[in-house]
């Protein structure tokens, strides 16, 4: 039988499920009415719940964009391969099965000049990577993480706190632990190779990322 703690990831967060009437204790306890951040979303944060299908934590710094075919997913991968700041970050990644997370990973792997064949961690929950000049890229894959203790035991906790690049699949899987990520990055697959994209930054470190981005590599939706 399961703890009862664990939260459900995306259970009770769909839209208009922030319910005023849980603010009974709010009320006692606070002078002010407590902000609205439903209102405060931006057209990305919109584009990101719709594809994430739960209200994101509002972002620092959001791009919305969209994929013509895989190519533009490479031309993405190698512009974020280039920027310094991607180093000691932190990147989620949202979407269905298929929706190309893995994709992606595998064309910022390459990108990074790792070389051989690269897994998927579905199975693993993380693959190490070193890059040639020796930059540490752990990719998880959170699919089918579900017991909060393997956090610990895994040493996932460990990886987190050293140096190198995180990139989580199904971060939602293991919201309870994860830190907040730098960027995440969600995936919507249309009928065809186009991908819809929504790009958002929750630290200073991932704005500072997002903003370094040429818009060349963007395909910024119109
Ligand atoms: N623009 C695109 N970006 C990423 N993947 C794409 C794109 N167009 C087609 N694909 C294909 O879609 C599939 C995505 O699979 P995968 O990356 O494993 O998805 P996920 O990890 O999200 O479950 C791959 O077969 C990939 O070649
Ligand atoms: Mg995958």
């Amino acid at each position: 039988m399961k703890a009862g703690g664990q939260p459900l990831p995306q259970a009770g967060l769909g839209a208009g499920q922030i319910d005023a009437g849980d603010a009974d204790l709010g009320k006692s306890q606070f002078p002010r009415p407590l902000p609205d951040l439903r209102n405060e979303l931006t057209a990305a944060d919109h584009h990101q719940r719709e594809i994430v299908g739960s209200a994101p934590a509002p972002a620092l710094e959001t791009r919305s964009l969209s994929w013509a075919s895989e190519e533009d997913t490479q031309r993405f991968a190698a512009a974020l391969a280039r920027q310094p700041g991607l180093r000691d970050a932190f990147l989620t990644l949202y979407g269905d099965l298929g929706a190309g997370k893995t994709t992606l990973v595998r064309h910022l792997l390459r990108a990074l000049g790792v070389a051989g064949r690269i897994k998927s961690p579905t199975y693993a929950v993380v693959e190490p990577h070193r890059a040639p000049d020796g930059l540490d890229i752990w990719h998880f894959d959170f699919y089918r993480f579900d017991d909060p203790r393997e956090w610990e035991d895994a040493g996932f906790r460990d990886i987190f706190a050293s140096p190198g690049l995180k990139i989580a699949e199904w971060p939602d899987k293991a919201a309870a632990v994860l830190p907040p990520a730098d960027v995440a990055i969600c995936l919507h697959a249309n009928d065809d190779a186009s991908r819809r994209v929504a790009l958002s930054a929750h630290t200073p470190r991932g704005a500072a990322l997002l903003r370094a981005l040429p818009s060349s590599s963007l395909s910024e939706n119109p």
